[in-house]
This record gives structure tokens, sequence and C-alpha cells, in this order.
């Protein structure tokens, strides 16, 4: 299987897993051209979806927001789609906004710890209490007691097939989830 259906295959069954209502506003922190993006936005279709990226080319081939809108309007998404430039460590949003965040292979781009701590505390801070986290990324793993400390329970790790890389062996791409502690429990 290619790398973007591997990718598509991994994402749609984490999105199944989340059991969503079909109204949930997801964030896609990093959504580059939108492969998460847009399959995210078919999951909720009653919700919304909205993407922050900085659009970086060196991160990702062709990458544009141009691209990316081009890409809702192919899926037939756009009208839920929203598109925010935006650094993962600022994040424009107001707090307990999203109910849902994914990440595919964006925080790993930001080159020291405090940068990628700094970017899970953005992403906690727009989730709404209880709300859930997904993120795939190379060493995900090391995101772990970051997202405890801004107030994530529930955090696990689960190694996904090494396909989903780039096919390189000892390369495997692993799966971070956590959720926002309500303020209630
Ligand atoms: C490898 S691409 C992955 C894109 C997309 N999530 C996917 O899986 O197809 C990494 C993305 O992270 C974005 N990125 C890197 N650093 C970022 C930052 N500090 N804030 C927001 N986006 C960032 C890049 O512009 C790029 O779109």
């Amino acid at each position: 299987m290619e790398t973007s259906t591997r990718k598509r295959s991994t994402w749609a069954e984490i999105l199944d897993e989340l059991r969503l209502s079909g109204s949930e506003d997801i964030l896609d922190v990093g959504c580059g051209r939108g492969a998460v993006l847009m399959l995210a936005a078919h999951h909720v279709p009653a919700g919304r979806a909205a993407g922050a990226d900085i659009w970086r080319r060196r991160d990702q081939s062709g990458n544009s927001r141009v691209a990316a809108e081009r890409n809702a309007i192919l899926e037939g998404v756009d009208q839920r789609v929203s598109l925010v430039e935006a650094d993962a460590r600022s994040l424009p949003f107001e707090s307990e906004s999203f109910d849902i965040l994914v990440s595919s292979l964006c925080y790993s781009n930001i080159p020291t710890a405090e940068g990628r701590d700094q970017a899970l505390s953005e992403s906690v801070r727009v989730l709404r209490g209880g709300g859930r986290l997904r993120i795939v990324d190379d060493r995900a793993d090391r995101y772990v007691d970051a997202l405890r400390r801004v107030g994530c329970t529930e955090v696990t790790v689960r190694r996904l097939d090494w396909r989903t890389a780039y096919g390189v062996p000892g390369n495997q791409q692993i799966l971070v989830s956590a959720q926002k502690v309500s303020p209630a429990s």
C-alpha cells in the first residue's frame, strides 16, 4: 500500500474509533494539504473542521493554503472546513473551542522541546473539557509527560504499522491518545 493510502486508512481507523456523533468541532494542527483534515470533515457532517498551519514547503511537497482549499472543494467538504494560518505554539482560537484535536506529523517539525511543549499546551487549551486528542508523529511517545502536565488523562501510546511511516524499518510512527480533564471530574 502506498504511503498516502496507508496514512488515509490509518486515520480513517483512528477517527472511526472515536465514535463521533457527527456534530463535533475538530481542529487539525499542522493540516498541510489536508489529508487528515478532509477525512475528519467527512466524519462530522453536522460539525466543522478547522485546519491550522504555517504551510512550510520543506515539510510537505506542494504545501500551501491554496492546495488545502482546493482539496476541501475536491472532497466536497469546503462548506464546513476553515483554514487558518497559525503557528501551533500560538493558536488563534478561544480556549475550549474544539471537541477533538488531531495532528499528523506536525509537532516533530518544531525544533525545541520547549516549543513542542508549548504547542501541546496550546492544543490542550483550545480543547473543551472532556475533549480528545489524537496525535500521530515520530517519537510521539515523548509527548506523554507534557500532555499529563497540561491536564490530560487517559494518555496512551500505540505504535503504528511501520508502513505508516516512509517505509523505513525502525522509524515507526506512534499514536498518542489523550483526553482533557473535564472541570466536573
Ligand atoms: C509532514 S507535514 C504533515 C501535513 C499533514 N498533517 C499530513 O499529515 O499530511 C507537517 C506540517 O506541519 C506544518 N508545521 C510545521 N511546523 C509548524 C508549526 N510550528 N505550526 C503549524 N504548523 C506547522 C508544516 O507546514 C506541514 O504542513
